[in-house]
């Protein structure tokens, strides 16, 4: 993929996706990014984690393969300021940063009307180090490829977000090493949420003993999926 071939697109519910004509992919679904990006990483992601763990956590621990365009970072600071109670730590992978002249374009604020500091703290925060975006939000942008990945941390993660191009497009972020990888670095009682629902890829996660549930999917998307691991101490 080359930067400059980036064109920016308009998705039906209003909000801006990117498209990658080389990959025939877009950053996000075409029948509305914001809406995509709120039903599978907020609703059956963070919403969902937080509604099980309120009582036991204080911080929240996200993994994002993909940070792209910083839209599910963004939604995930304006959602978290609802619950004020509650950190999250936000560590986010990407190989291939977005300049600074996608990113200024981009109308997910004018769509969300709000949000408008947080995003713009996201994008101009350093790369390679953690950064407070809000009182509750901590973003780490980390630049690598999720293969390269080495947990910096002593902590595992509670959410993992994974947002990689399409299964048909990057085939090689789908195998079952990466997830193997992953599941090592999950919390026990953790969730990894995605939109893409293909029978191969559950049978991979079934493979590593994760508990695979397909759940509707977002407007014009049938179904995502949502898997947890627990891990079971002989
Ligand atoms: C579907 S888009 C991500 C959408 C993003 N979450 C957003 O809200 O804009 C996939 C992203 O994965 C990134 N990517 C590509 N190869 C990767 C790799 N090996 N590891 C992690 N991310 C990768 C791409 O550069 C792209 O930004």
């Amino acid at each position: 993929m080359n930067l400059k071939e980036l064109q920016l697109i308009i998705t039906d519910d209003g909000s801006h996706t990117i498209y990658v004509p080389s990959l025939h992919e877009t950053y996000h679904s075409k029948f509305g990014a914001i809406q995509e990006s709120r039903h599978i990483y907020i609703n059956e992601g963070l919403s969902y984690w937080l509604n099980r763990n309120l009582q036991k956590s204080k911080t929240l621990r996200v993994l994002e393969v993909g940070f792209g365009t910083g839209l599910n970072a963004l939604l995930s600071a304006i959602y978290m300021k609802d619950h004020p109670e509650i950190s999250l730590k936000y560590h986010a992978l990407e190989p291939k940063p977005l300049p600074g002249d996608i990113t200024e374009k981009l109308n997910y604020c004018q769509i969300l009307h709000s949000g408008e500091q947080i995003w713009n703290h996201i994008h101009e925060c350093k790369w390679g180090s953690e950064v407070r975006v809000t009182h509750n939000f901590q973003l780490f942008k980390d630049p690598i490829m999720v293969v390269d990945f080495k947990n910096p941390y002593a902590y595992s993660y509670d959410l993992i977000f994974f947002d990689a191009f399409a299964p048909s497009k990057q085939p090689e972020l789908w195998k079952t090493s990466i997830f193997e990888k992953i599941r090592y670095r999950m919390a026990e009682g953790g969730y990894l949420v995605t939109y893409c629902a293909r029978g191969q890829f559950k049978r991979d996660l079934k493979s590593l003993g994760f508990d695979v549930q397909t759940l509707p999917g977002p407007p014009g998307k049938l179904e995502m999926v949502r898997a947890d691991f627990f891990v079971v101490n002989f």
